[in-house]
């Protein structure tokens, strides 16, 4: 156990997890929560800030992504669950943030500004979603996170959350806060189903960990190939070719899959035949995972109960953290 660093890390409770969390975070989880001491934030003010219309989309998942954590083998003895909105340091810490950032300085986050740009909201974003990177340096300093696991559109989020830190311990003269370090995440997005550059739920290009078998092999059988490789003995390409690069992502027979490549290169090599592979390689990563989350699923109170569990033991740290805050910033009127 390295007890130095603490892991933070989360997700926006806004759909089940797929295919693209699974390789680009949640395996990744299984494994440091062996070694090191991890946070996971069910960000649920943070899905509401782009889903404040809709409150029922994020309570409900808030259980479908705890069964997601939980079947692909996240351990709550190791890792600690816990719920944003449960945690009120984090709102407290991120008013007090808020003092040390500008406005022309959140509307420059390059990750901010493709949302804003996605989601079409021009000038009238709503306050909270333009601010969510200051929220969501509160989530990682409240526990005092010195290490986040990212993707590449993470890191201008935890830029500004050193900046934030570094700001803090220089105007209150403290070392309360400790730096963040990103941790890149040892494999790079998943393509969707159709070959578009990103899995996931909105394009409705994902591939579940909680689909069912036949399911699986439904999206499998649709997965975008050549366009050009029409019989099986035309030769096929590799590049773009979203089978052969889940096969690269998931099969551990890496033999096999050069194999296949070469042989469809050269032509000879149907479609059919490289996605049964695949749906083989998928339903046996899935078939695990799926007994856990139907066991799990059986008894929400129970996995309620973990999350409730971890939030408590958040929430006492993150009230240390806040006691040496509010005495770095003169706030703590009862001493
Ligand atoms: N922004 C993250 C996402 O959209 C979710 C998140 C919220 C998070 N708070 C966090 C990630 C703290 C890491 C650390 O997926």
């Amino acid at each position: 156990m390295n007890q130095d660093k603490v892991i933070l890390t989360g997700d926006r409770p806004t759909g089940p997890l797929h295919l693209g969390h699974y390789i680009g975070s949640l395996a990744n989880r299984v494994i440091l929560q062996d070694t090191y001491k991890q946070f996971i934030l069910l960000a649920d003010m943070q899905a509401l800030t782009d889903n404040y219309d809709n409150p029922l989309k994020v309570r409900a998942n808030i259980l479908e992504v705890a069964l997601d954590y939980l079947a692909v083998g996240i351990d709550p003895k190791k890792s600690t669950i816990c719920i944003q909105s449960m945690i009120p340091q984090i709102a407290e810490l991120a008013i007090i943030y808020l003092n040390l950032v500008t406005i022309s300085r959140l509307k420059r986050n390059p990750t901010v500004k493709t949302e804003i740009k996605q989601k079409g909201y021009g000038e009238n974003v709503p306050a909270g979603f333009l601010i969510y990177p200051v929220h969501q340096a509160a989530d990682i300093t409240v526990v005092k996170g010195t290490l986040v696991p990212a993707g590449e559109d993470q890191l201008p989020i935890l830029e500004q959350a050193n900046e934030i830190v570094r700001s803090f311990n220089r105007i209150y003269n403290c070392s309360v806060l400790p730096e963040i370090e990103a941790m890149m995440s040892p494999v790079s997005r998943l393509p969707g189903l159709d070959g578009k550059a990103k899995m996931s739920k909105s394009l409705g290009n994902a591939l579940f960990l909680s689909d069912p078998e036949d399911l699986v092999v439904k999206k499998v059988m649709s997965m975008y190939t050549d366009p050009d490789h029409i019989h099986a003995t035309d030769p096929g390409k590799i590049k773009g070719n979203v089978v052969f690069t889940y096969l690269d992502a998931f099969d551990s027979d890496k033999n096999l899959v050069s194999q296949m490549k070469e042989h469809y290169q050269r032509g000879g090599l149907g479609d059919v035949i490289v996605k049964k592979r695949l749906i083989e390689v998928l339903n046996n990563l899935l078939e695990p995972i799926r007994a856990r989350r139907s066991e799990y699923a059986k008894d929400p109170s129970t996995v309620m109960k973990i999350l409730f569990e971890g939030t408590e033991k958040t929430c006492k740290i993150a009230e240390d953290t806040m006691k040496e805050v509010r005495a770095a910033m003169y706030l703590d009127y009862h001493t």
